[in-house]
């Protein structure tokens, strides 16, 4: 906590000399409510008896107002606690509407890079979690003072088109295509690549697709009719679920347009001396110097560009335009080796921007017998929209014989679906489970959005009150969430830190937890009218806080639940 903070750095520098920062932690209740090993550390450096040191503090800080009682334990820990009182003056001086942002990132420029979904296919839950993690990473980087640019780069190039147009022709029609719109397309396109698997690389199919691929190359008509008409199918698709999930992005660029910007890109990295072109015309980036045995192939022998000739066309156009300070990945683990390689080639070229790939694991579902494997269906993955009307089911049958709008069903059943995705390390895998994405006891988005509706509850009932000044009361029944809301600000700096939303997420649920633990034993709207002015007002800044969490996750807190 800040205040306390500060008032021991400043002690320490009157009475040692020592510029430090020091750094309070949360021990057990019984034993304070805030612990520091900083007389250790200053014995270390002092050549002196911790417990010396701590003894001399701990006898300065009782003659300060701020702290209620000083203790010493074990080796040299100090610790104490704080007057509720003195707490609720720290929050009042510290909140405003933004509580927790801070300005860390200085206007310094970043682009985060999400959900970047792919043509040709149906919005899966493939593309949840970057969705999920890159619009948190958005958020907690715009709420820490960067200036942030969001980019959807799409892949939206290659070979679908002539498989599209081959496939179409062959198995679909017109009728088909507006009925059922991108499903249509996802068929036709699983349909044709297993008739071109079973026909060949040289068979009829496959040669068609080719043929439409060289027709759109050349600018033919027809052929720009059909990638237009598919290009807008998909686009539509795409923008209706990034509508449906809650995210955007300022830009679309995609890897079709960085495609063609391709070939100059190598032609710099064969001229500056980075890459080699073998006797079979394709380029490679050698990579050795970084500790990689496989080289990066950026260009085919046919010359056709690949994924890391329009990433590295995306870097350089990234340079050029935006200028930015940092740019954010946000793809899953798998293409973990591939970033590295990537980023690797990037400082070889002397590019200086900072790239950082924010990864994570794949959904797992639970199998009837208790395994574990990849999320996936009957028919081969799960589609986004069936994820999401199945969701809002639940989140009906949650609010079932309640007075709640659809608009609130939405926002529930984004919620949990969200806050599953943040319930650990991003890192690791996570387990779609439809129980607990809606435990309405447990960790869950219900949960937390049920306690900030509580809370919203009892504000709008009590609107109209006029409060009464409370400055003798002394918040000691408050105390917990006092302590609770002073964390909010730090948890903030560690979570951005990282770009690690899940401890938001569990801050969130242990603050809704502390809001439950407290109306157990606390009356606010029958108590007397002094006590009442004071708890209204310290709801107001936990909504706030609530609000300003959830926010950051891409989670909204519905009117009613
Ligand atoms: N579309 C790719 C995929 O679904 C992700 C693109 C990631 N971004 C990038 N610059 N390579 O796997």
């Amino acid at each position: 906590m800040n205040k306390a903070a500060q008032i021991i750095d400043q002690l320490i520098k009157t009475k040692f000399s020592q510029e430090v920062k020091v750094n309070l932690t949360r021990p057990k209740p019984e034993f304070g409510d805030f612990s520091t090993n900083i007389a250790m550390q200053l014995a270390g450096k002092l050549g002196q008896n911790p417990r010396k040191i701590a003894e001399e503090l701990k006898s300065e800080l009782e003659n300060n107002a701020f702290f209620e009682s000083v203790e010493i334990a074990g080796p040299g820990f100090i610790n104490f606690r704080v007057a509720a009182r003195q707490l609720e003056e720290t929050l009042l001086q510290a909140f405003t509407a933004k509580y927790g942002s801070n300005n860390s990132g200085e206007g310094k420029t970043v682009i985060v890079e999400y959900p970047s979904p792919n043509f040709a296919k149906p919005y899966s839950v493939g593309h949840l979690r970057p969705g999920n993690q890159g619009w948190a990473a958005r958020q907690l980087l715009d709420f820490t003072g960067w200036n942030v640019i969001t980019d959807n780069h799409i892949g939206d190039y290659g070979t679908p088109f002539g498989i599209w147009v081959a496939g179409f022709l062959t198995f679909s029609s017109e009728e088909k295509l507006s009925e059922r719109g991108i499903y249509e397309l996802g068929d036709v396109y699983i349909k044709t690549k297993a008739a071109i698997k079973e026909q060949g690389e040289d068979g009829r199919l496959a040669q068609t697709a080719q043929d439409w691929l060289l027709k759109l190359d050349r600018g033919d008509q027809e052929a720009l009719d059909f990638a237009n008409k598919f290009k807008e199918i998909s686009m539509n698709h795409i923008h209706g679920v990034m509508e449906r999930l809650k995210i955007s992005t300022d830009y679309e660029y995609g890897e079709a347009f960085f495609a063609p910007k391709g070939k100059a890109a190598v032609q710099k990295l064969l001229e500056s001396g980075v890459a080699a072109q073998n006797a079979d015309g394709s380029v490679i980036v050698p990579l050795e110097e970084y500790g990689f045995d496989v080289p990066l192939l950026v260009q085919k022998s046919n010359g056709a560009p690949l994924y890391a000739t329009t990433d590295l066309a995306t870097i350089l156009f990234r340079e050029e335009e935006f200028a930015p300070d940092k740019v954010v990945y946000v793809v899953g683990a798998e293409q973990q080796f591939y970033f590295s390689q990537l980023f690797a080639m990037s400082k070889k070229l002397g590019v200086k921007t900072d790239l950082y790939h924010l990864w994570f694991g794949v959904i797992d579902q639970l199998n009837a017998d208790g395994t574990r494997e990849k999320m996936s269906s009957r028919r081969g993955v799960v589609l986004m929209e069936e994820l999401l009307d199945q969701a809002e089911e639940k989140a009906r049958q949650v609010v079932e014989g309640r007075d709640v709008s659809e608009g609130d069903v939405k926002k529930i059943a984004l919620g949990a679906i969200k806050f599953s995705d943040f319930a650990a390390d991003r890192r690791t895998n996570i387990l779609f489970d439809w129980n607990n994405i809606f435990a309405l006891t447990g960790f869950s988005g219900p949960y937390v959005q049920y306690a900030a509706v509580r809370i919203n509850n009892i504000l709008r009932k009590e609107a109209d009150f006029v409060p009464q000044d409370y400055k003798d009361y002394d918040f000691a029944s408050e105390k917990g969430i006092l302590l609770q809301l002073l964390e909010f600000p730090e948890i903030v700096s560690l979570a951005a830190r990282d770009l690690e939303p899940h401890k938001i997420a569990k801050y969130l649920y242990d603050l809704a937890r502390e809001m439950n633990r407290y109306y157990e034993k606390t009356r606010v709207s029958d108590s007397p009218i002094a006590e009442k002015s004071a708890r209204l007002d310290l709801l107001k800044k936990v909504a706030q806080t609530f609000e300003n969490g959830l926010n950051i996750l891409g989670i909204e807190v519905p009117e009613k639940m």
